[in-house]
């Protein structure tokens, strides 16, 4: 088995899908190794979404990930990376597959309810953001 890490981002968590979005990454089969609520500062929000700092949208979605309660995860299952990606769907919700995380509780392109790792190597540097070596063992 290998690892990805999510967040639950600010809409989701505003909205009030915390519990249903758990619920559906148990029952994909992702097992929790870790997770917290916390709320991000503008400039630890700036840390994680660095590798898109030249895009247009980098400000706006600084602002929106430390606007509110985050809850991030770090999960375990076979073909981790890639299959969380599948359960949360395409970035802008519009575009997202039926059945989709992203389908059923996004509010936008930007407010889109749920981050994925994109590799295993990503995956590991975004839990060890969050969380200690001692809350990952
Ligand atoms: P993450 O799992 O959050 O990394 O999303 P992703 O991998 O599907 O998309 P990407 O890494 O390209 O973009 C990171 C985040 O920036 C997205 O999840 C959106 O919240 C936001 N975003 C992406 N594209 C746009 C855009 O064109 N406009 C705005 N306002 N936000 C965007
Ligand atoms: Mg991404």
């Amino acid at each position: 088995t290998n690892r990805t890490f999510t967040m639950i981002k600010p809409d989701a968590v505003a909205d009030g899908f915390t519990g249903p979005i758990i619920q559906q990454i148990e029952a994909a089969g992702f097992k929790i190794i870790a997770l917290k609520k916390v709320q991000l500062s503008s400039e630890e929000a700036g840390k994680f979404y660095a590798v898109h700092a030249e895009r247009p949208f980098f400000q706006s979605l600084c602002d929106y990930m430390c606007s509110g309660a985050i809850i991030p995860l770090v999960l375990e299952k076979e073909n981790a990376v890639e299959d969380f990606r599948q359960l949360i769907g395409a970035t802008n919700p519009a575009q997202a597959a039926e059945g989709t995380i992203r389908k059923q509780f996004a509010r936008s392109l930007e407010s889109n309810a749920i981050h994925g790792s994109d590799s295993d190597e990503n995956a590991a540097i975004e839990g060890a953001f969050f969380f200690t070596e001692k809350e990952l063992a």
